[in-house]
């Protein structure tokens, strides 16, 4: 808080606190005497009057006590600008003590999980119910509750990688994040270019094409995008540059959204749970996104992995 801020508020407060103080005693300042004790406000409904008395004394201290109560208050806790208080609490350090003791508690049970092979982890029931309830908080803003992606955003529940479906390539993505860069090419290809190597992608997905187009987009590919996407367009796992012939798409699998992949290009960014999460918890997350593939898996079975 800068210092002007910190003045401000304190004046404000404490000049509130002196108005109260001076409003009470003014409000009772003119205490009438025995005599006038039937004077009244001057209201009348029906002929009921409204007698003006003064405060009862013991209500008036209350008052008081109020505003004593008040300046501890203040001289203990924050309140006054940056003045921190004598007892030095705030909400970050109250936060910041709660999430230590469930942290001191919880650690042993991730570091636990961490020493088991991710496939025998990811058959573990419990294990698995912690790791959707991490999920949903730290993964599903961007896969999906249901970790089925939507567009920019892989799915993790089908058997599809773009960097890899391996334990270990799993828990690289997530441990060190990844970065997928396509480059834009509509201006190396041309408005027709980018037409015939659609028309080419098309193809690959047993969709209809014109032939003649297919093929010049046969050749441009080879040339352009094979480097990444390989040869058979089969993609590249390193780069995670996705198979182009499943028919599975990140970014959408209409002309529109095929056609600006390539013009405009995509970059995609996985954070690094690392730092974020910490390692454990990165790790019960691998076995967790590796569960919800497991029976598309072709050696997946459950005698091979039974713990
Ligand atoms: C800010 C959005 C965002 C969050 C949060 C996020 N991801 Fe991702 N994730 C992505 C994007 C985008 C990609 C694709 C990256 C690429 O292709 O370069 C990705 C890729 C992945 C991959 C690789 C998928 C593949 O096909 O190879 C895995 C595994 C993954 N994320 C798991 C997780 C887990 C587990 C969490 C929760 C800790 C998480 N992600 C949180 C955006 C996110
Ligand atoms: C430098 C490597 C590289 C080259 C060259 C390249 N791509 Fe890509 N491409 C990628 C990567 C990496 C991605 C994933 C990007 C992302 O997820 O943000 C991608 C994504 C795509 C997508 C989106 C796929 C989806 O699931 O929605 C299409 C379509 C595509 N590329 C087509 C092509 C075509 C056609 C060419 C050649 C004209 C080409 N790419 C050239 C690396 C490359």
């Amino acid at each position: 808080m800068s210092s002007a801020w910190s003045w401000y508020i304190s004046i404000i407060v404490v000049a509130n606190i002196l108005a109260c103080v001076w409003l009470i005693r003014w409000t009772n300042k003119k205490r009438p005497g025995e005599g006038a004790a039937h004077e009244t406000t001057g209201h009348s409904w029906d002929g009921l009057t409204e007698l003006n008395q003064p405060m009862p004394r013991w209500w008036l201290w209350l008052f008081y006590a109020t505003i004593v109560w008040g300046l501890i208050y203040l001289a203990l806790y924050p309140g006054l600008g940056a003045y921190p208080g004598m007892l030095g609490w705030s909400q970050y350090s109250q936060y910041e003590e709660e999430v230590q003791r469930v942290e001191e508690e919880v650690a042993p049970l991730f570091a636990g999980y961490a020493e088991k092979d991710l496939l025998v982890l990811a058959r573990h029931d419990e294990a698995m119910q912690t790791g959707r309830r991490l999920f949903a908080n730290n993964c599903a803003v961007c896969h999906g509750t249901d970790a089925g992606g939507r567009p920019g955003f892989p799915s993790l529940s089908d058997d599809d990688w773009k960097w890899g479906g391996e334990p270990e390539q799993v828990l690289s993505s997530i441990m060190d994040g990844r970065q997928g860069i396509m480059p834009a090419l509509g201006a190396a290809l041309g408005e027709e270019g980018v037409e015939a190597v659609t028309a080419y992608v098309f193809h690959l997905n047993d969709r209809d094409a014109p032939e003649e187009l297919v093929e010049r987009g046969r050749g441009l590919f080879s040339q352009q995008c094979a480097a990444c996407h390989g040869q058979d367009a089969k993609g590249n796992q390193a780069l995670g540059a996705p198979d182009l012939s499943n028919d599975i798409w990140v970014y959408g699998g209409t002309r529109e959204a095929i056609e600006r992949s390539i013009r405009e290009g995509r970059a995609a960014e996985m954070p690094a749970q690392k730092d974020i999460l910490g390692e454990h918890r990165a790790y019960l997350l691998a076995a967790y996104v590796l569960s919800l593939s497991m029976d598309q898996r072709p050696n997946g079975s459950e005698s091979d992995h039974a713990e």
